[in-house]
């Protein structure tokens, strides 16, 4: 039987930057949403990549004395470099100076010419050169782009996309589609803004050169966001509509952005597919964005953070972790050294690692390095391991509504609920009181534990699969069907000798 599919992206980055947290974010959430459709039994096709052309790109290239496609090697190297170190484990990693790309960006065009949605024109008006996007007057705020970034008034010949043409048939997609859009506070600001009516977007550019060509017009380079979100469906084989891998993952199941670029994907994006006849992604979900110690991260002011260095002085699961559990996905959050050695030494180091630490060390010094059999359960026993097994009902929910923080908070509870269950019996008590009973409890424990380790995964999975080794659960059995007590772990089996899994993060003294 073929396993269901599940295509996920992150936008793909621009080249003129180096990478940070904003990147390590989207791309740490896209990770744990494609690691949790994996060990659900799904074949996950998992995007990233890099943005390459453009003016701004060519710019930059120019400014530091390099060919574009020299300087362009060189930093989408550094996304690519990042992946490992994020534990990332996406399928394929998309750069727009590829081959494959050229060719369906044009096939993209040609479709949309082909069916009479493009025509040529001259555009006059102000162009953002830092946010790529054209303004009218109106929307200039203090003569500058509504982010604050310069503009240029720009007088070319341009090719233009019947954009306003679009507008019932997106609002109509939109109705049709509740979930295409989320969070559903951005839903309502995508729709109040289509129904403000939509202007023919201008989709080319003759005054630089680094870009994919018009096809049938060298002269013309197609504007970057169109050529940009075709990344999407060419790594799905397009125009190869046949292709096994464009069948099974095309439409896209989510596209993960900012709330910056969420107009691009959930605008042009749907309305760039629907007149070019292709079908339309399934949801574009846009997270909120992260400052630094209350302050705007910015590069100006210097605060920028570097995921690589977060690592360094936090751990990598540590970082995962407090990412997607500070902050109600889809909101914006504020990264503080304080708030982050709270998540780490309470929630990881206190409840999750004492948990383990408390329960795997007392059998392996009192239960001959063994798991214990277990005798009768009783209600408590019971009542433990029944949330354990309901976690995953929950979970699929929370994180097909991308609430990653609700999940955690779920797994979370378990967590508590053992750590209060393994006060009240008292095993050490039980030891010399009633050895059965204590076997049943700390058995008990070692199945809540597998359930904890396996549900972990997607979010932390080096620390989930050092507690899974611990537990000796055999590597080919730590997917989502193994979550029932038809795979308990079998009384007599060796444990390891435990390792802390999450030391107490000690600020050094000054
Ligand atoms: N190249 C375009 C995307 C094209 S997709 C077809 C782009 N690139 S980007 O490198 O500027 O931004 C990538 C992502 O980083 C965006 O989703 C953006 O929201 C995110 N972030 C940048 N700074 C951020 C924070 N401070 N916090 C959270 N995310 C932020 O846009």
């Amino acid at each position: 039987m073929d396993l269901p599919s599940y295509y996920i992206t992150t936008p793909i980055y621009y080249v003129n930057d180096v990478p940070h947290i904003g990147h390590a974010y989207t791309t740490l959430a896209c990770d744990a949403m494609a690691r949790f459709k994996r060990l659900d039994g799904y074949q996950v096709l998992f995007l990233t990549g890099t943005d390459e052309h453009g003016q701004k790109v060519e710019t930059a290239a120019n400014d530091r004395g390099l060919a574009p496609q020299e300087f362009t090697d060189q930093v989408s190297q550094n996304f690519r470099d990042l992946l490992p170190i994020l534990n990332v484990s996406n399928d394929d990693f998309i750069r727009t100076t590829e081959k494959r790309h050229r060719v369906s960006a044009q096939t993209i065009w040609q479709k949309l010419m082909n069916n009479g949605h493009i025509y040529l024109d001259k555009y006059s008006g102000w162009y953002s050169l830092r946010d790529e996007t054209y303004f009218t007057e109106t929307e200039l705020i203090d003569g500058n782009a509504p982010t604050g970034a310069p503009v240029e008034w720009v007088e070319e010949e341009s090719y233009f996309f019947d954009l306003s043409a679009w507008q019932e048939p997106l609002l109509d997609f939109y109705k049709k589609n509740p979930d295409f859009i989320a969070p559903r506070s951005r839903r309502n600001e995508v729709i109040s803004f289509v129904n403000s009516g939509l202007r023919d977007l201008s989709i080319s550019r003759t005054s630089f050169n680094w870009g994919i060509t018009v096809p049938n017009n060298p002269e013309h380079i197609m504007y970057v966001w169109l050529d940009a979100l075709t990344n999407y469906i060419t790594a799905a084989d397009f125009p190869e509509e046949n292709a096994p891998k464009y069948k099974q993952f095309w439409p896209a199941d989510l596209h993960m952005v900012g709330k910056d670029i969420l107009r691009f994907h959930a605008i042009y994006w749907p309305a760039f597919l629907m007149a070019a006849e292709l079908e339309l992604p399934k949801r574009v979900f846009a997270h909120g964005w992260w400052t630094n110690e209350g302050a705007k991260i910015s590069k100006s002011i210097g605060n920028v953070i570097d995921p690589i260095e977060l690592i360094k002085t936090f751990g990598l699961d540590q970082v995962r972790y407090f990412l997607l559990r500070e902050v109600p996905f889809g909101n914006d959050g504020d990264f503080s050294q304080q708030s982050m050695i709270a998540r780490i030494n309470s929630d990881l180091s206190n409840d999750l690692g004492n948990l383990c630490q408390r329960v795997l060390s007392f059998v392996y010094k009192n239960g001959d390095k063994k798991i214990p059999q277990p005798a009768n359960k009783l209600p408590d026993d019971q009542k433990l391991l029944r949330d354990a097994q309901g976690l995953i009902t929950a979970l699929r929910k929370h994180f097909d509504s991308q609430e990653f923080h609700l999940a955690l908070e779920k797994i979370w509870t378990v967590i508590g609920a053992a750590n209060r269950y393994i006060d009240t019996q008292a095993p050490w008590t039980l030891k010399k009181s009633d050895p059965v009973r204590m076997n049943t409890v700390l058995y008990t424990l070692i199945e809540v534990l597998r359930y904890l380790a396996i549900t972990t995964q997607p979010v932390i999975p080096t620390s989930a699969n050092i507690m899974l080794d611990q537990l000796n659960v055999p590597a080919n059995e730590r997917s989502f069907k193994y979550l029932t007590s038809a795979y308990k772990i079998k009384p007599g089996k060796k444990i390891e000798k435990p390792l802390p899994i999450f030391p107490r993060f000690v600020i050094d003294a000054p």
